[in-house]
């Protein structure tokens, strides 16, 4: 048997990771667990899972589990990486981490006294198609990489979805802007000078005709990183805008283009030095299943993860910085 995985929460994105590990030689998901006991039941009958619990620390001390999915709402995932790891279990973090590189911190600093792998879940980073861009920068298609610029924005109805609770803190910037965070880091290092704007706190007139906050995450969110060769890192981000998805790495000799980095459900790299511009297919890959081989085999041959602490730092440096958090 492989690593046995147990689900945090219901959560929709664990249809993803179900999927996945379908696919997985080397994980099979056995337990989830809910806030509410018919809810994990009912999850569990309908997805073939073998366990349910009523509440996340009955999973966690389930033996039968090696590591455990937080698919919780953003401002839950530090808590709960925490207690997984003091649990002894490996863990998948969804991302975003944290906001706060201190909170980030004490989570890997619980995983390595405990023993266990912690990871956060960016699945675009397993994908070929992220490879590929980085070994053509590597290669010097493009020369000297002087900008990026990484778009990531869908419509989010559901004024009911944690995403825009700021007590769970929600937000685009926290949701689909850590994307773009990610791959400017990933590309440029890590930035020296990090600013943006978003929508927070957009007041709107109340009923009682006065000036109330009535939506205090951000809608939308822009943002700027430079980093210590000169190269410059725009980003855009939004859930009040229609679907949008594409990184560009701009080099003194051409520019790298990934029209859907993020999902690569149609992966490839659009490649144009002056006139010319060439299509490099990639064949699909799905990055979930990546993200849990990437888990299982570093858990297996004591191997760090492809994303470890470093990266969720980080990570969480750049959104502290843009939120103030
Ligand atoms: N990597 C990716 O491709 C990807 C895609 C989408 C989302 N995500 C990330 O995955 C996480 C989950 O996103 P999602 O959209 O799938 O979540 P979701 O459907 O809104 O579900 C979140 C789950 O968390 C549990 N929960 C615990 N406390 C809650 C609270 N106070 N309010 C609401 N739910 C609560 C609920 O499960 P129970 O009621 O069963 O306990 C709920 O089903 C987020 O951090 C998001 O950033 C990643």
């Amino acid at each position: 048997m492989g690593l046995r995985l147990g689900l945090l929460s219901t959560a929709r994105i664990n249809d993803a990771i179900l999927a996945a590990a379908a696919e997985s030689a080397a994980v099979e998901v056995v337990a989830v667990a809910s806030r509410s006991e018919e809810r994990a039941a009912a999850y569990a009958r309908s997805h073939g899972i073998a366990s349910s619990y009523g509440s996340y620390e009955e999973l966690l001390g389930d033996d039968e589990v090696d590591a455990v999915y937080v698919s919780l709402p953003n401002g839950l995932h530090a808590e709960w990486a925490v207690r997984c790891a003091d649990a002894g279990k490996h863990v998948l973090v969804e991302k975003p981490f944290s906001p706060r590189v201190a909170e980030v911190e004490r989570a890997f600093d619980a995983a390595e006294r405990a023993g266990v792998v912690m990871t956060e879940g960016f699945m675009w980073r397993h994908n070929p198609q992220t490879f590929r861009l980085l070994s053509m920068i590597g290669e010097g298609v493009i020369g000297e990489v002087r900008l990026v610029r990484a778009v990531f924005s869908f419509p989010l109805g559901r004024p009911e979805d944690p995403r825009w609770d700021p007590a769970l803190e929600g937000g685009a910037l926290m949701d689909v802007g850590t994307y773009c965070i990610s791959a400017a880091r990933l590309i440029c290092g890590e930035p020296t000078d990090i600013a943006g704007f978003g929508t927070a706190n957009v007041r709107e007139s109340d009923p009682g005709g006065g000036l109330a906050d009535v939506r205090a995450v951000d809608s939308r969110f822009a943002g700027v990183l430079r980093f210590d060769d000169g190269a410059l890192a725009t980003f855009d981000c939004g859930f009040d805008l229609p679907g949008r998805d594409g990184l560009e790495v701009v080099g003194s000799d051409g520019t790298l283009y990934l029209t859907d980095p993020w999902h690569a459900r149609s992966p490839g790299v659009v490649v144009q030095r002056g006139d010319e511009t060439e299509h490099e297919r990639i064949e699909p890959t799905n990055s979930y299943r990546l993200q849990l081989d990437d888990l299982a085999e570093a858990i297996e041959t004591n191997r760090p993860p492809l994303l470890g602490r470093n990266d969720a730092v980080g990570q969480a440096r750049v959104l502290e910085e843009l939120l103030g958090a």
